[in-house]
């Protein structure tokens, strides 16, 4: 599921009117990104790793003044996130999320009204530290990043699962969000949720500081129901040079659907991508009714998804018994991220799967 904009009303972002901030701060030069070593190792092993306070503090609160004050000063700039529906007939139209704005910057206009975020945008920043972590050995080339800043503006705004991209579609390989939110409080919701399947179901809170990192193409994930007046946050996503090296040299079908090579088919990316819509087929559901306006374009996109699944289903129907006896051994219950010891232990090698 690809995600688009259009014009975010007016009222939601006066809704953030009552946390006018002044800005007292500005930043000058590179960023000081705070990455632990660990984070490249994590990411290539688990497809999502969480870095907290990985900037100073000081350059958070002042993204998070510019694009408070942004919103307040010129919605027109805000854009509504909304979901592709494709039809039968192959036509597309776009199904905006309810409570969804965000900043392009991209855009010149927005990039003007957002000096500092577009400061970084342009500078690669991100790049020059993740570089070296995530492919030490230069195995793949982190080329370009781009920037979108977000507003959620409550009420139970959220996002549906979904991929940031699909690798065949273009080159993004790492999304990384910055939480700019000094004052989350568990009970606001809004948490990232992230479906590292085969692993466990991690729900990470949007605290301020905290960088979550995962693969554009290959990590499922979603963001829970937020009654904060306004969750905040800037999302970059990093693009390689090359295309992912998936889906080159895809397995082949195995003769017998039950055995160690089915599952390894399976877990290999493009396969696991469209498993998943049938793993979490009814949770994919109520996400997609969580996200948008109730009405005749949300029918369809409900249409869509079971639609999907059902194709999937037939597709992969040899290799149900396989799947299901997995999701029977293992629990896939959500976490919450910091919660337990057990998150930062190694993966068990038959969970080994390729992100990257
Ligand atoms: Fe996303």
């Amino acid at each position: 599921m690809l995600l688009r904009s259009r014009a975010v009303p007016a009222q939601l972002a006066l809704r953030v009117l009552a946390h006018r901030l002044l800005s007292t701060s500005t930043s000058s030069g590179s960023l000081q990104w705070n990455l632990p070593p660990t984070v490249g190792r994590r990411l290539r092993t688990h497809g999502y790793a969480v870095v907290d306070d990985a900037l100073p503090s000081q350059d958070l609160l002042t993204f998070r003044d510019e694009l408070v004050n942004a919103a307040i000063d010129n919605t027109a700039l805000l854009t509504a996130n909304s979901t592709i529906l494709v039809k039968k007939d192959g036509s597309s139209t776009l199904i905006p999320k309810h409570g969804i704005g965000e900043f392009d910057l991209s855009n010149a206009a927005v990039a003007h009204k957002l000096p500092q975020l577009a400061r970084f945008s342009d500078s690669g920043d991100l790049i020059r530290v993740l570089q070296p972590l995530l492919f030490p050995d230069n195995e793949r080339r982190l080329a370009r990043q781009t920037v979108k800043a977000q507003i959620n503006f409550g009420r139970g705004a959220c996002f549906p699962l979904h991929f940031d991209t699909d690798a065949s579609i273009d080159h993004r390989a790492v999304t990384a969000i910055m939480y700019l939110n000094e004052d989350y409080q568990s009970p606001d919701g809004g948490s990232i949720r992230v479906y590292p399947f085969p692993g466990a179901v991690v729900d990470i809170e949007p605290r301020l500081g905290r960088l979550v990192l995962f693969s554009s193409a290959w990590c499922l994930h979603r963001v829970l129901p937020s009654t904060a007046n306004s969750r905040l946050c800037f999302t970059t996503w990093i693009t390689t040079d090359e295309p992912s090296p998936y889906p080159k040299d895809p397995p082949s079908e195995p003769t017998d659907p039950d055995g160690d090579e089915a599952w390894e088919y399976l877990m290999y990316p493009t396969h696991r991508n469209h498993i998943l819509k049938l793993v979490y087929a009814d949770e994919w559901a109520r996400s997609i009714v969580e996200s948008h306006p109730a009405g005749h374009l949300h029918d369809l996109l409900l249409e869509q998804h079971f639609r999907d699944a059902e194709i999937i289903a037939r597709a992969y129907g040899r290799y149900l018994p396989l799947l299901d006896r997995y999701l029977a051994s293992g629990s896939l219950a959500p976490r919450v991220y910091g919660s337990e010891p057990r998150d930062e232990a190694d993966v068990d090698p038959e969970r080994k799967v390729a992100w990257f």
